[in-house]
């Protein structure tokens, strides 16, 4: 591992049988609050893509809207807000997911990318990927060109990467 991955480790804390029993939940609130771990993740979701045309970040419900914006400002591109259901206000595109604990769905304002933009999808965390699948979903049915998927962290047993992957989607995370 490098330095880079184990400042990024160190600066994530796990809470075992969070939210449910046998989850060993990752938590990053405790990398977003160190302002030096915060920053260097940010810079490296976004260095593969300094200077290129990137249109528009996707950030997901929750944690991804921290990370998505602070990289869709890095990379002077607008964000767009996938969200749980119910909370968006104007017409949407909304699909299903099961998630590691739960179902649930997952809703785009149908406005919110144009046919042929650019897009990168931003999250937390990958785990079985159904959460990101949603979103890739949401935006491919409106047209835009999923340039890469980037999460902080890769729980490789879960298999998202791979998930995505089979659909076409280059998959970039910093941490396993
Ligand atoms: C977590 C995480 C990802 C998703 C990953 O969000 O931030 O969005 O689960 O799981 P998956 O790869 O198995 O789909 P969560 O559902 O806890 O929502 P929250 O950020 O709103 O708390
Ligand atoms: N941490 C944060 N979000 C998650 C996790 C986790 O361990 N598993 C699934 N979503």
């Amino acid at each position: 591992t490098s330095a880079l991955e184990e400042a990024l480790l160190a600066a994530i804390r796990t809470i075992p049988d969070y939210p449910r029993p046998g989850i060993l939940f990752r938590d990053i609130t405790t990398l977003l609050g160190n302002a030096r771990a915060f920053r260097r993740a940010v810079d490296e979701l976004v260095h593969p893509y300094a200077g290129s045309k990137i249109d528009k970040i996707a950030g997901i419900e929750a944690r991804g809207f921290i990370l998505g914006g602070a990289v869709a400002h890095q990379l002077s591109a607008g964000f767009i807000p996938i969200r749980k259901k119910g909370k968006l206000p104007h017409e949407t595109v909304r699909v299903a997911y099961s998630l590691e604990y739960g179902l649930d769905e997952m809703e785009m304002h149908v406005d919110a990318v144009s046919a042929g933009e650019k897009v990168i999808l931003v999250d937390d965390l990958i785990a079985t990927g159904g959460t990101a699948e949603a979103a890739v979903r949401l935006l491919r049915q409106m047209g835009a060109e999923i340039v890469a998927a980037c999460f902080v962290i890769d729980l490789p047993d879960l298999g998202g990467r791979a998930r995505l992957e089979a659909l076409g989607v280059e998959v970039r995370t910093l941490i396993a």
